[in-house]
């Protein structure tokens, strides 16, 4: 696919509509987009499968009740490949409106997330990185849950309504459903999301972390 070619979207938001407000910190205005990837569904498939080998001696199950493999490029080399894609990068950086390269630190350049009833999926939270793409290695069929929710206002304001012991109301809530050949990308640094529990089925998903070449 063409670097410069508009992606077959599903979702798309901008950053503002999804804050309610402008934001002193962002890379761009860009919030949000689903798009059809395009990326070798061998090299994808070769991931998951290290993936899966790996789960069971390097996967940690810690904070925010996500079981993940952090810094997997480390041990699977088919990562890095597609973390350093030429393609993939003036691509995403296309969508994003300015310039990507991958997060220099290799610990939380790329993750692989395992999510299931067991595993759990991840609570709400904001990121600490600018600028994270959602590449899903494999889905079950059928899933029931597991859907990215993104919080639509001030994350403070979320915060504080976890915090207080109440649920984020979910007319505020954009949910996005993760889908076979589509990628999300989202500047997620301080917008509060989160991924719904999965109540049957699992998800596998590669997680590849960029920031902006000019500092915003
Ligand atoms: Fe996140």
């Amino acid at each position: 696919m063409n670097a410069h070619t508009i992606p077959e979207l599903r979702y798309a938001m901008s950053r503002e509509a999804i804050i309610g407000h402008e934001t002193a910190w962002k890379v761009s205005s860009f919030g949000v987009a689903q798009y059809l990837h395009g990326y070798d569904p061998a090299l994808l498939a070769a991931i998951e499968e290290a993936a899966l080998k790996l789960k069971a001696s390097h996967a940690v199950h810690k904070h925010l009740d996500l079981t993940f493999i952090t810094g997997a490029d480390r041990f699977i080399p088919e990562i890095k490949e597609l973390l350093h894609d030429k393609l993939r990068l003036e691509r995403l950086s296309d969508m994003m409106g300015t310039k990507l390269e991958p997060y220099p630190l290799s610990i939380v350049g790329s993750t692989v997330t395992f999510m299931n009833p067991n595993d759990g999926a991840v609570e709400w939270h904001c990121d600490g990185v600018p600028v994270t793409e959602l590449i899903p290695l494999s889905i079950s069929n059928p899933l029931v849950g597991g859907h990215l929710e993104i919080y639509c206002d001030d994350s403070e304001t979320g915060r504080a309504i976890l915090e207080a012991g109440r649920e984020i109301p979910r007319n505020s809530v954009m949910r996005i459903d993760h889908k076979m050949n589509y990628a999300t990308l989202g500047q997620f640094l301080g917008v509060l999301h989160r991924t719904a529990p999965i109540r049957f089925g699992e998800r596998v998903t590669l997680v590849l972390n960029q920031r902006s070449v000019a500092k915003p």
